[in-house]
C-alpha cells in the first residue's frame, strides 16, 4: 500500500524516508540541498569502512567534482560503445539459450550470467571469473545491510561485512588496472587508464573504484530487470500477449518492470540546509532515504499504480534516477533488456514459470530483484 504521508521520520532509525513522487522527483533536481556525500553523517566507525571505496565513486559525489568525474568516465562510456555491442549481446544470450532445455532457471541460466559477461567484456577482464563475482556480491547482498543512525554498532557489523566483500572485488581489479598501465589494450580498463580532460588523469583509486561501480551497478541491477520483466509478463497473461503479438512492445514493457519492480529501490541524500518536502520542515544534516520503488507506484502520479500495463501513454518512471546521477549504464540495461526478451519470445512460444516452483527474491531491502525463477 502506498503510504498516506509522502515523506516520513522515522525515530526509530533517526532516518527520513521518502516514498511520493514529486518528492522524490524535487530531491533529485536539487543537489546542493540534497548531497549525494551521505557518508559524512554515518557515525565515525561505519563511515571509515567506507572510506577506502569513496574516492571514484560518482554516486556518492557532489558537483563540481561529480561534474568532472563523470565528464572523464563518460567519455570512455559513450553511446557509441553500447550502441555497438547489440551483435555481441545477441551472440552471448543466444549461447546462454542454446544449453537450456525445456525447463530453465531464468537467473541462473541467462539473467545473472548474460549481463556479468557484457560487463566483464567491455571492462576486460576475463568473463570465466564471473563465479568469483557472483560469490562476493552474493556475500553483500545476502549481508542485508538495514540502515540505521541509532544502533551504530550494529551497522557497523554489517557494513564491515559487505565492505570486506567489496575489498576483493577491488583487490582483482587493481591487479587488472596495473597490467593495464604497463600494457595497455583495447578495453575500457584502459581507456579509463588514460582517460584524460583537461588534463587530468584518473588516479589508481579512482580507476579501481569506478570499475568497482561498474561491475557491482552493472550486474545485479540488470540481472534484476531481466528476471523481474519476465515475472511481470508471467503473471500478467493479458500483457504478456499483447507483447508476443506486438514485439514494438517490447521496449514498453522493460520499461514497466522497471516501474512496478525497480530493481534499485533505494537510494539516499543528505540534507545541506533546511529545507521543505512533501509539506514538512526537514532540518540540515539529515539522512534521507528514498525509495524509488514506491515513488515508482505513487497513485498522484501514474494511474492504477499496482497494475502492469505495458500501454500506459506516458511512463516517467525513475528508477534510474533523474538528474545529475541519472544512471550512466542506462543505454546497456535497456539495450540488454530488449535484446533478451526478444530472444526469449522468440525461441520460447509457451515460455511460462513453473506452477510447483515458485519465484523467490533478492532479501535485502534495497533491491527488487527475483533471484530464482524457474520456467
Ligand atoms: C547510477 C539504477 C544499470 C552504472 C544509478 C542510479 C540509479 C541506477 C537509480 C542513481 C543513483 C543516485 O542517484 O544516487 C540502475 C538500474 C539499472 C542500472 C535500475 C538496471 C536496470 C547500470 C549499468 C551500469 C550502471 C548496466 C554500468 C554498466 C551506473 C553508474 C551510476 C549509476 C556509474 C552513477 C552515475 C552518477 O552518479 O553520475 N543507477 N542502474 N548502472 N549507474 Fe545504474
Amino acid at each position: 500500500d502506498h503510504p498516506e504521508q509522502p515523506v516520513k521520520f522515522d525515530p526509530a532509525t533517526g532516518l527520513w524516508n521518502v516514498y511520493g513522487y514529486p518528492e522524490a522527483h524535487q530531491i533529485l533536481s536539487d543537489p546542493k540541498t540534497f548531497s549525494s556525500d551521505t557518508q559524512r553523517l554515518l557515525p565515525e566507525k561505519v563511515a571509515k569502512n567506507f572510506e577506502a571505496f569513496s574516492e571514484g565513486n560518482l554516486v556518492n559525489m557532489d558537483p563540481p567534482e561529480h561534474g568532472h568525474l563523470r565528464k572523464l568516465v563518460s567519455h570512455a562510456f559513450t553511446p557509441k560503445v553500447v550502441a555497438d555491442l547489440e551483435p555481441r549481446i545477441a551472440e552471448l544470450a543466444g549461447e546462454l539459450l542454446d544449453g537450456v532445455g525445456d525447463r530453465m532457471e531464468m537467473v541462473t541460466d541467462l539473467a545473472y550470467p548474460l549481463p556479468v559477461i557484457v560487463i566483464a567484456e567491455l571492462l576486460g577482464v576475463p568473463a570465466s571469473d564471473r563465479g568469483l563475482f557472483r560469490e562476493w556480491v552474493d556475500a553483500m547482498l545476502n549481508n542485508n545491510v538495514q540502515f540505521t543512525l541509532t544502533d551504530t554498532d550494529e551497522m557497523e557489523k554489517q557494513t564491515a561485512v559487505a565492505v570486506e566483500q567489496v575489498g576483493k572485488l577491488t583487490e582483482y581489479l587493481r591487479e587488472h588496472a596495473a597490467e593495464r598501465r604497463r600494457k595497455p589494450r583495447e578495453d575500457l580498463l584502459t581507456k579509463l587508464v588514460e582517460a584524460e580532460v583537461e588534463g587530468s588523469r584518473l588516479s589508481e583509486n579512482q580507476v579501481v573504484n569506478f570499475a568497482n561501480v561498474l561491475l557491482i551497478a552493472g550486474h545485479i541491477t540488470t540481472t534484476a530487470l531481466l528476471g523481474n520483466t519476465v515475472l511481470c509478463l508471467d503473471t500478467n497473461p493479458e500483457q504478456y500477449a499483447k507483447v508476443r503479438a506486438d514485439r514494438s512492445l517490447v521496449p514498453a514493457a522493460i520499461e514497466e518492470s522497471l516501474r512496478y519492480f525497480s530493481p534499485f529501490a533505494l537510494v539516499s541524500r543528505a540534507t545541506t540546509e533546511e529545507v521543505e518536502l512533501g509539506g514538512q520542515t526537514v532540518p540540515a544534516d539529515q539522512l534521507m532515504m528514498l525509495w524509488l520503488a514506491a515513488a515508482n507506484r505513487d497513485p498522484r502520479q501514474f494511474t492504477d499504480p499496482d497494475t502492469y500495463d505495458v500501454t500506459r501513454p506516458a511512463n516517467p518512471q525513475i528508477a534510474f534516477g533523474r538528474g545529475i546521477h541519472f544512471c550512466l549504464g542506462a543505454p546497456l540495461a535497456r539495450l540488454e533488456g530488449r535484446v533478451a526478451l526478444n530472444l526469449l519470445l522468440d525461441r520460447f512460444p509457451h515460455l511460462r514459470s513453473d506452477p510447483d516452483d515458485g519465484p523467490t527474491f533478492v532479501p535485502s531491502p534495497s533491491m527488487t530483484a527475483v533471484r530464482r525463477l524457474p520456467l
